[in-house]
């Protein structure tokens, strides 16, 4: 195994190196209005309930909709949605139907008035767990209360952002089970 020669690096580049993943596409609905927007910055927080903290910046109509109805759904897409998913995140939905201008069907949760994306392969529907620091840092902890997964697409080639326009797709995957604990599984 390598041992790495490491340069001294730009802190504001970091983000390329932890950037998580998989990108997703968060949409939110409030007073019979619906927007898209994508983000990659996001993390699971806790197994039960299902917690996920996320960064929606104040300068997004999204956050506006999801401040003000306490919900969203987050959708994951794959490859073949790549350019919907930068083009969306590269426009505002405060004038536009993201879901028209992107040819994406919205389908009807169960729980939250927020639409599902027909098109991403699983989408969770997440009620606001805490939103201490949404003025402080635009940080929203949701907590799901309903997940759709179509459990046929087995190996997602999901999308992940290493900044610059970068992308990763994911692809190998390998088994690890048998070295894990079993409550870390
Ligand atoms: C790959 C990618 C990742 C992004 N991640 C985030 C994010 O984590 N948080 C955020 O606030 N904006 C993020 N954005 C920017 C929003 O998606 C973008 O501002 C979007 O246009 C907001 O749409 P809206 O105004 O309709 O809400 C990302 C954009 C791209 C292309």
């Amino acid at each position: 195994m390598p041992i790495y020669e490491k340069h001294d690096y730009p802190l504001v580049d970091v983000r390329r190196y932890l950037e998580p993943g998989p990108v997703v596409l968060l949409s939110s609905a409030h007073n019979g209005e619906t927007d898209i927007m994508t983000m990659g910055w996001h993390m699971m927080m806790e197994f039960t309930p299902a917690l996920v903290g996320c960064i929606i910046s104040p300068a997004n109509h999204s956050h506006e909709l999801v401040r003000a109805s306490g919900e969203c759904v987050i959708n994951v897409p794959t490859l073949e949605l790549a350019n919907q998913m930068v083009d969306i995140g590269n426009s505002t939905g405060t004038r536009i139907d993201k879901f028209k201008e992107f040819g994406l069907t919205p389908q009807k949760g169960t729980v939250v008035s927020a639409p599902m994306i027909g098109e991403c392969f699983a989408s969770f529907e997440c009620k606001l767990a805490n939103g201490k620091m949404i003025d402080e840092m635009g940080f929203f902890v949701w907590k799901v209360i309903k997940a759709h997964v179509d459990k046929t697409v087995t190996a997602p080639k999901t999308l992940h952002y290493r900044g610059g326009g970068e992308f990763m797709v994911a692809g190998d995957s390998l088994d690890l089970s048998a070295r894990f604990k079993p409550e870390m599984l």
